[in-house]
């Protein structure tokens, strides 16, 4: 175990991912300025480097050209979190194509299952892979002897490929945080070979569930001939030719003492106690997500509104606070998706409104950490109920910020956590609307007794496989080639039982 240590702490890790942690933005009077970025990867990554520091190469949302100011803006702006940010210049046409297209409007609805929401532009891919081009050439520029490059996402799938292109021969990880879709669907794929060779170039493949790396066996198994796979559990090894690539299921997480201590924080308890002072009375559900399609925001909706039709009691005793944080808003799809929330919640809320109680409270925007940490520790329930979802980590802020353990999780089947948090949470199709309506008023209806019983169950597996047991057991996978600390994760799958 020694040997392996020091091998990690030798290394220095080269992060790439599309998005830096921060945008870079041009003041009106030419000063340039950080501002937090959003988003599961954002929020999984940060503690990562800020515990053992290095590179993070990445685009810093603008398309104004970088100037010295503006690399030293972006220097100092993590520069006390003991790790440094590297540039990738993008054109407003790259973006367009690359991450509004391929990547937004191709892989991601792919991926999510949702054909038909897919645009195959073959301009798409011809510009992915270029930058895909421009991303390997700045990590060339920056890479030194005892690296390790990890890239992140389903935007840069392509990256070790072009690397290896650039004759480099280094040991490289890829983690894909998004789903990866069975052999029927990504067979729909236009691009389908050229993708899965680009990430046999990769030495580490890392999947969020063993969903995942099943879906991605199948089409490795069935695509690729004379491929043979060695060992079992969570890592296996493919071997063809000469090539081994190893393939692994590494649940994300978050940073579970960090979200308890700024849950205990004064701030926090005020702003909680705040926010159920003005909603006297009730029970609060929870919902946050970013604007998309993917987290079953309307369909949750409709399930609040059948809760309501079928559980009248529940009128004027519960409130659902439906937080949307706004993402993509360029790409058409999710455009329309925000009018159909906006038309769904004033729908609703004008066919039960009473004096004095208004059945949900719509925030677009996002909340600063302590406001949403207050909005969690408050929420009696919080519902998490994707139509599928590579982890989800709204679940896990949320059972880590709730420190009297008094509250329930409303889990989708098809998120990522319900691998890992089938044990405590109430489990939902989010597609079957009254299923999710019986939930909600099961879960309003439980006693304390039960939900601290869950609560404690949740909590306790947050807590045991967090952000860094996360990074440790993939960079053990990764460079010492060994297993650290692994437990064996079940898929969830719904099961009858029969008489
Ligand atoms: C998901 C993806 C991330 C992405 C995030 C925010 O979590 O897996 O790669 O950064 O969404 O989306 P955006 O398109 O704004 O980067």
């Amino acid at each position: 175990m020694a040997d392996t240590r020091n091998n990690l702490s030798r290394t220095r890790l080269i992060i790439v991912s599309n998005r830096l942690p921060v945008v870079l933005k041009k003041e009106k009077d030419g000063r340039w300025n950080t501002v937090p970025g959003s988003g599961g990867l954002v929020t999984a990554l940060a503690p990562v480097l800020r515990d053992r520091g290095g590179l993070w190469i990445g685009w810093p949302g603008t398309f104004e050209a970088f100037d010295k100011k503006s690399e030293e803006v972006l220097e100092g702006a993590t520069r006390d979190s003991g790790f440094t940010l590297k540039p990738v210049a993008l054109t407003s046409e790259e973006l367009e194509k690359y991450y509004f297209g391929f990547a937004n409007e191709i892989i991601w609805p792919l991926f999510h299952d949702l054909l038909s929401q897919c645009k195959f532009d073959p301009t798409y891919w011809s510009c992915y892979q270029e930058v895909n081009r421009k991303f390997a050439r700045v990590i060339k520029e920056h890479l030194a002897s005892d690296d390790y490059i990890w890239i992140h996402d389903y935007h840069l799938m392509n990256v070790a490929q072009e690397l290896r292109g650039l004759g480099v021969k280094d040991n490289m990880g890829f983690f894909l945080h998004i789903p990866f879709p069975s052999l029927d669907i990504f067979l729909k794929l236009p691009w389908r070979f050229q993708i899965l060779r680009s990430l046999l170039n990769y030495n580490l493949i890392g999947f969020q569930t063993p969903r995942d790396r099943r879906n991605f066996m199948q089409c490795a198994r069935t695509l690729i001939k004379d491929l043979s796979v060695q060992g079992k559990g969570q890592v296996v090894t493919l071997r063809f030719g000469a090539r081994n690539v190893r393939v692994g299921a590494f649940p994300i997480s978050i940073d579970f003492r960090e979200f308890v201590s700024l849950a205990s924080t004064q701030g926090v308890t005020n702003g909680a106690w705040y926010i159920h002072e003005q909603l006297p009375n009730v029970q609060i559900i929870l919902g946050v997500d970013r604007l998309d399609y993917t987290k079953g925001i309307l369909e949750r909706l409709e399930a609040f509104r059948n809760a309501l039709l079928r559980y009248p009691e529940l009128q004027e005793k519960v409130v659902f606070v439906q937080v949307v944080v706004p993402s993509r808003c360029e790409i058409p799809k999710y455009h329309e998706l925000k009018i159909e929330i906006e038309r769904l919640v004033s729908e609703i809320n004008g066919q039960f409104t009473r004096s004095g109680w208004v059945p949900i409270h719509y925030l677009f925007r996002s909340l600063d950490r302590s406001e949403l940490v207050a909005y969690y520790r408050t929420a009696e329930v919080a519902m998490v109920t994707p139509l599928k979802d590579g982890m989800n980590l709204i679940a896990k802020e949320y059972c880590a910020s709730s420190l009297e353990e008094d509250c329930i999780l409303i889990l989708s089947e098809f998120a990522g956590t319900a691998a890992q948090l089938q044990k405590g949470a109430l489990l939902v199709n989010p597609h079957d609307k009254e299923g999710v309506a019986d939930a909600i008023y099961k879960a309003l209806k439980m006693s304390t007794g039960e939900r601290r019983q869950r609560m404690k169950k949740l909590r306790a597996s947050v807590k045991r496989h967090d952000i860094y047991w996360w990074v440790d057991s993939f960079l053990d996978a990764a460079i010492a080639k060994r297993l650290y600390n692994f437990p064996i994760m079940e898929e969830y799958l719904p099961q009858i039982e029969m008489a």
